[in-house]
């Protein structure tokens, strides 16, 4: 954040620093849903507003031709729940979701690795990032033909050149909300995406 701070003056988060939108929805709690759907904010049936934000991973914005996965925070409000202690009182509740279904450390030891990789490279060299991730998307693209994935490359820049209305999102971690732990996901159902 020091870094970025110094190259563009201004304050930019830590990570998702790129936002592409904010949209405002609803979302519709149905009735009868089975016991395990149906807890924490999604207990109540009806329909409440949500703000939903839309960003890109990285921590200092990049030219959009650096492909790297996406961000999304949803925010319900009005909601009516019992909730944890210090948030009494509150009627919000944010979910944070990646285009992914898996975060892409396994570990702290590798998370960290890959932080201090990307700290290394901030700001620096624009137009290269541009044509290695170029190759990176390439080199996803080799691998996704037989059937693999890899969540370094993608968050190193390969990953493919998608429609940010047109991914699915998760939780990537599983969230206990209730009795139950799951995870949650948004997911576009237009016939386009
Ligand atoms: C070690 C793990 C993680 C760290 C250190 C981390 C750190 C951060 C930080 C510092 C921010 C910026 C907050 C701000 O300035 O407003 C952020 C935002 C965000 N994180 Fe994480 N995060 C982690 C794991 C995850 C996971 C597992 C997900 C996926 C569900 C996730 C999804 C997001 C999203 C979507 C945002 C942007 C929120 C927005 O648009 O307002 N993060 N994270």
């Amino acid at each position: 954040m020091e870094t970025t701070f110094k190259d563009n003056g201004h304050a930019t988060r830590g990570v998702h620093a790129k936002a592409h939108g904010l949209l405002r929805g609803r979302i519709t709690v149905l009735d009868n849903l089975p016991a395990e759907l149906a807890q924490g904010a999604f207990a109540v049936p009806g329909t409440l507003p949500v703000v939903l934000h839309f960003s890109t991973n990285p921590g200092d914005i990049l030219d959009d031709k650096v492909s790297t996965p996406r961000g999304l925070a949803l925010k319900i409000i009005g909601v009516e729940a019992s909730r944890l202690p210090g948030s009494e009182g509150a009627v919000t509740q944010d979910f944070v979701m990646i285009n992914a279904k898996a975060f892409t450390s396994a570990t702290p030891k590798s998370f960290l690795k890959s932080l201090k990789l990307l700290a290394k490279t901030t700001d620096k060299a624009p137009g290269l990032k541009s044509a290695f991730s170029a190759l990176l998307r390439g080199l996803e693209a080799t691998i996704e033909s037989v059937g693999g994935e890899s969540g370094t490359l993608k968050s190193l820049g390969g990953h493919p050149p998608t429609h940010i209305l047109g991914e699915s999102f998760s939780t990537v971690a599983p969230i206990l909300y209730g009795v139950y732990y799951a995870k949650l996901a948004v997911v576009p159902i237009s016939p386009f995406r």
